[in-house]
């Protein structure tokens, strides 16, 4: 067991964690500076959604293994560890604001009372190991000393807690390989493939996952707006490409694009370190700009079949940036509403959790119960965040709702088909135009495991291409 302080425990990222380690048998002190959410956590109540938080949170504290505070003199003495899970969210030009990891080093440098290792577990810019090494060795008292470790999250919202105990990979940047292993110990209840590297790789590793990520997303975008002009189903393009094992089905969904306060901050942010190092990023610009075409393209689509959008009554049906979440930061759904108001339409919105977060940034947008409530006397409704109540929505009732007939899917989640069959026009991202039919596909089973298994030496070398090294 060991003794870790966790900074920024009433965030995201920090609260997953702060739950977690207590749970993997740590002993835990989150501390935040927000003392409104620190109250409710001390009261077993969960401040975000967050699937198996809750439970988490309420069996930490009565275990006594995890407590919050808002005092760092009360949570950093006792720590062998402090993870610092501070926000650092884009600044004008696109970089990381480091101002809360400044706030953060400096206050654990002066509460420090022997040796600590500081585990750098926010996204920190490209070299924050030894921007933070320099803050706690700038405040820290005579005979405390420090060692920083860079270990990436690579959570995402909604599922973060099973991700902490499922990690792909755990990663650890450190040139105090001793440090190193030190933190990699503190998860190894998980058996997960550890990866320790030198600080700056480890940093970039996680820019790179996710501006990967993103890249995928944008890619498969850009093959949908191509699919929707040349009639074929982005969808089918999508499975099929997946099923090459180099490629892979996951995050190839086309629709309104990605947001949430990850991958927009994080693409912008590694441009910028690009920018400023005198190195060009065409490709994460490129995917930036995909992404934000993805929701001028639904505004464009709805125009189209409307004829305007002045006057008219749209209906959104999800406005959290994915499901089973209710952040809305850089969601699809707010750059949806800020154009539909300035093209003087009436937004009719509605989410499972969100709509309190969007009525406080838009009181003109009406929010409704649910789907039902949003499509009513709508000319058209946008699908704009998969939660599955939409997903098997009654059409009948969406159709008798409505006062228009348009539905756009901005998740190719609805079956064209059935969408016709309640009397409503269908449109998808990329999906094909011939309504009511849906796409042909057929999928034959091939022998699996016969194919999975690796292809003996003596084929690869007698292969006439075996030299070509892809
Ligand atoms: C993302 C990464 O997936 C995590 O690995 C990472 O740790 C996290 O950012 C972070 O940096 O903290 P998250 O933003 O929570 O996690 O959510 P994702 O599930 O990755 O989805 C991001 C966005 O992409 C959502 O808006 C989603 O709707 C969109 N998306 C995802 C697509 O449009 N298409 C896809 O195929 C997949």
């Amino acid at each position: 067991m060991a003794n870790i302080a966790v900074v920024g425990a009433a965030g995201y990222v920090g609260l997953a964690y702060s739950v977690s380690l207590a749970a993997f048998g740590h002993r835990v002190i989150g501390v935040d500076r927000d003392p409104g959410r620190i109250w409710m956590l001390n009261d077993g109540v969960a401040p975000i959604h967050e699937p198996e938080l809750p439970e988490l949170l309420q069996r930490g504290l009565a275990t006594g293994l995890l407590t919050f505070t808002t005092d760092y003199a009360t949570a950093i003495p006792p720590a062998e560890f402090v993870f610092i899970c501070v926000g650092t969210p884009s600044t004008e030009t696109g970089a990381a604001d480091t101002s809360a990891i400044v706030a953060a080093a400096t206050a654990i440098a002066r509460q420090s009372k022997g040796r600590t290792i500081v585990v750098n577990k926010s996204t920190m810019p490209v070299g924050s190991a030894q921007f933070v090494a320099d803050i706690l060795a700038e405040h820290a008292p005579s005979g405390v000393t420090f060692t920083v470790v860079s270990n990436p999250e690579f959570l995402r919202e909604g599922s973060a807690i099973y991700d902490i105990f499922h990690p792909d990979r755990i990663v650890l940047g450190a040139d105090d390989l001793d440090a190193a292993h030190a933190v990699g110990d503190l998860y190894n209840t998980l058996n997960a493939a550890i990866l320790i590297t030198q600080p700056r790789t480890a940093e970039m590793v996680k820019y790179a996952s996710n501006a990967f990520l993103a890249t995928k997303i944008s890619f498969i975008n850009e093959v949908a707006l191509i699919c929707d002009q040349l009639d074929a189903d982005v969808d089918v393009v999508a499975r099929g490409m997946g099923m090459d094992a180099r490629i892979t089905p996951r995050f190839l969904h086309a629709g309104l694009g990605f947001g949430g306060s990850c991958f927009p901050k994080d693409v912008r942010a590694l441009a910028a370190m690009a920018r400023e190092n005198a190195c060009d990023s065409p490709l994460l610009n490129a995917v930036l700009d995909i992404n934000a075409g993805m929701r001028s393209h639904v505004i464009a689509k709805v125009r189209r079949r409307l004829g305007t959008l002045t006057g008219a009554t749209i209906g959104l049906f999800g406005l959290s940036f994915k499901p089973e979440t209710d952040d809305i930061r850089e969601a699809p759904a707010i750059s949806l509403i800020e154009e539909l108001l300035a093209q003087e339409a009436t937004v009719q919105a509605t989410d499972p959790v969100a709509n309190a977060h969007i009525a406080a940034r838009f009181p003109e947008v009406r929010l409704a119960a649910d789907a039902y409530g949003a499509a009513m006397s709508a000319d058209a409704v946008i699908l704009v965040t998969e939660w599955p109540a939409y997903r098997s929505l009654n059409l009948d009732r969406i159709a008798n709702a409505m006062r228009g007939r348009l539905v756009v899917d901005g998740r190719n989640v609805l079956d064209p088909g059935k969408v016709a069959s309640a009397g409503l026009v269908y449109e998808g991202i990329g999906r094909p135009r011939n309504e009511g039919a849906g796409t042909r596909i057929t999928v034959l089973p091939g022998a699996e495991p016969l194919r999975a298994q690796p292809r003996p030496e003596s084929v690869i070398d007698s292969h006439p291409l075996a030299s070509r090294g892809d």
